[in-house]
């Protein structure tokens, strides 16, 4: 039996068994048991502390748009419900982390701002995309990152500038228990035309190269160095292998796609059987870029 949880952590706004499925842009997975959705700094910090007090295992989740969760899970799940608010000083916009990440984007184009283009067709939350440092058409959040706040895993909430060392290609420190609060870009003036028709210009190439129309996870391999996981995994013939509901996208072969009824175990299976090929064909390890979630 799991043990009970603590009173002022059910003091946070929560719900029970809510289906990955909804929560994820993949489709897939079991039941969150414990679902806390803070809307404010304060309530995010009570969880944590909560979590920390307690030596209680717990998870973050952003938009779900970067996530395969293998299963039902009973660990406490945050998912910030902060206000929408996004704050304009001079050329630097803030928002919070639980900011739909393309609608920053497409704020930062109609505010006339240029330099969050790259970001108009990367799905999820902003806090997501913190955590990973997304990125697309050589560009990538650090690039544009003045200020960020964020929660220890002790709960402590740190407002900072990033430093050397914190942020990598899809990769930044902000794991192991620290939640991504706010972030701040610092952009530059542009003519709002010229911004229109790059946002475009990245759209349309998204749109024709990757399987936009039906559920996934984004890329769900990382790039090995110097190499490109899908046209290794093209190259391996693999494209179009399918698993159940399950298939190796046929337009982009580092998308995995969900044709409606896939499981997490179909998908884990067709990530397994990815990863061998690639290895048997290639020589090369391929490391998921997408975060894989089980109990
Ligand atoms: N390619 C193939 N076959 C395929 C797919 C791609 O041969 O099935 C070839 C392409 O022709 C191209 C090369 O592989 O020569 C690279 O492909 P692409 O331009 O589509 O870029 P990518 O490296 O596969 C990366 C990011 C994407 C991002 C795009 C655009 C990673 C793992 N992926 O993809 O990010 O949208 O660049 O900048 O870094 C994501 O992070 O989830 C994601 C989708």
């Amino acid at each position: 039996m799991p043990r009970p949880l603590p009173d002022d952590l059910l003091k946070v706004p929560h719900r029970r068994d809510v289906s990955f499925a909804r929560l994820t842009t993949l489709g897939v997975g079991g039941l969150c048991r414990w679902l806390f959705e803070p809307t404010t700094e304060a309530e995010a910090q009570a969880f944590v502390r909560a979590c920390a007090r307690e030596g209680l295992p717990w998870r973050v989740l952003g938009g779900g748009s970067n996530l395969v969760v293998l299963g039902d899970l009973e660990m406490p799940v945050m998912k910030l419900a902060f206000p929408k608010e996004i704050r304009r000083e001079g050329n630097r916009l803030t928002a919070p982390a639980s900011h739909g990440h393309i609608a920053l984007a497409e704020a930062a184009a109609g505010a006339g701002l240029a330099g969050l283009e790259f970001a108009s067709g990367i799905p999820g939350s902003l806090g997501g995309a913190i955590r990973m440092n997304a990125g697309a058409y050589g560009r990538e959040w650090v690039d544009v990152l003045t200020r960020y706040r964020f929660l220890t895993p002790e709960g402590e909430l740190v407002e900072k500038a990033p430093e050397s060392g914190e942020f990598r290609y899809r990769w930044s420190f902000l794991t192991g228990g620290r939640v991504v609060l706010s972030a701040t870009a610092d952009l530059v003036e542009g003519d709002p035309a010229t911004i229109r028709a790059q946002v475009a210009e990245y759209r349309g190439k998204r749109g024709t190269s990757q399987p936009l129309s039906k559920r996934n996870a984004g890329c769900i391999f990382k790039n090995p160095p110097g190499l490109s996981a899908g046209r290794l995994i093209d190259l391996a013939g693999l494209k179009g292998l399918r698993i159940g509901d399950a298939e190796v996208s046929p337009e982009h072969a580092n998308f995995l796609i969900n044709h409606g009824r896939a499981t997490a175990a179909e998908f884990a299976e067709l990530m397994a059987q990815v990863q061998a090929k690639v290895r048997e064909v290639h020589g090369v390890e391929l490391e998921p870029e997408v975060e894989i979630w089980r109990e």
